[in-house]
């Protein structure tokens, strides 16, 4: 069930809908570090110290450099295979096809997908930090700054649009629904150790146990994830090796 041989295709009928989730490692190949591979450090500081709500009151400053950074390293990658794939299969199946990705890159875009929602937030957006009522920001001048903070036109600083350790997951209604009217459940790239993304291999297969449609659930990598024994079918192997071929129609 484990291993670089278990590749057999997905068979994609007109009857299925596939749900993808992403996590780091799809944008490994393109250059963007991941976090637990590279030891979640960034100038010495452990990612959890710069990415919470604790973080942002000690030290904003600190935290808006860690995001600008990463603005950086994004605006220099280019999608790469593995994410050009999964726009193949969007332009194949159609609205039968949803991405929800855990990145804050805006690698699936660039590669051409449509109809994905990003559930840790954007790299490229940033909102009021006093919830004011006023949309997320979406243009440069509100995150570009390397070093000031931005103001909202409420007074209140802005922050990064990020969901940050212990803040709730963004569009989770979406994703509750798309995870219960899919028949396939891929999952690429993700250590499996942060929830709730890590459970929605388990929510797939919560539906199998009451005996609905079953879901097939694969997950592709090149090392198992920590929750690896949940799915159908685990592939070994780098995304951007694998993904170009991985899907069949019929
Ligand atoms: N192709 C596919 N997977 C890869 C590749 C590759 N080329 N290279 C590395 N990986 C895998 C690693 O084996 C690992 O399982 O990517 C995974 C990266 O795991 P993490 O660094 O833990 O990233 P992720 O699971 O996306 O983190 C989840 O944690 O820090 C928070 O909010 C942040 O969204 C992030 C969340």
């Amino acid at each position: 069930r484990v291993g670089q041989k278990n590749m057999t295709p997905i068979q994609i009928s007109t009857e299925d809908r596939v749900f993808v989730l992403t996590g780091a490692g799809i944008s490994a190949e393109s250059g963007l570090a991941t976090f637990r591979d590279s030891d979640g450090l960034w100038s010495g500081h452990r990612v959890e110290d710069v990415a919470t709500p604790e973080a942002w009151i000690a030290d904003p400053e600190l935290v808006w450099r860690f995001y600008s950074q990463r603005r950086r390293d994004a605006r220099l990658a280019e999608p790469n295979p593995a994410h050009r794939a999964l726009a193949a299969l969007e332009s194949a199946i159609g609205d039968r096809f949803f991405l929800c990705t855990q990145n804050v890159d805006d690698l699936h875009e660039r590669a051409g997908s449509v109809r994905m929602i990003h559930m840790h937030g954007q790299l490229f957006e940033s909102r009021c930090e006093d919830e004011c009522g006023r949309p997320v920001f979406s243009d440069e001048k509100h995150y570009d700054s390397l070093a000031t903070i931005g103001r909202c036109a409420c007074g209140a600083r802005i922050r990064p649009h990020i969901v940050w350790f212990g803040e709730v997951p963004l569009e989770m209604e979406t994703i509750q629904r798309e995870i219960e009217r899919c028949t396939v459940l891929l999952v690429v790239g993700t250590s499996g150790v942060v929830y709730p993304a890590a459970s929605f291999v388990h929510w797939a297969n919560q539906r199998n146990r009451v005996g609905r449609q079953q879901v097939r659930t694969v997950y592709v990598g090149p090392e198992a994830p920590a929750n690896a024994a949940a799915f159908t079918q685990v592939v070994l192997g780098k995304a951007g090796d694998v993904l170009p071929g991985l899907f069949e129609f019929s």
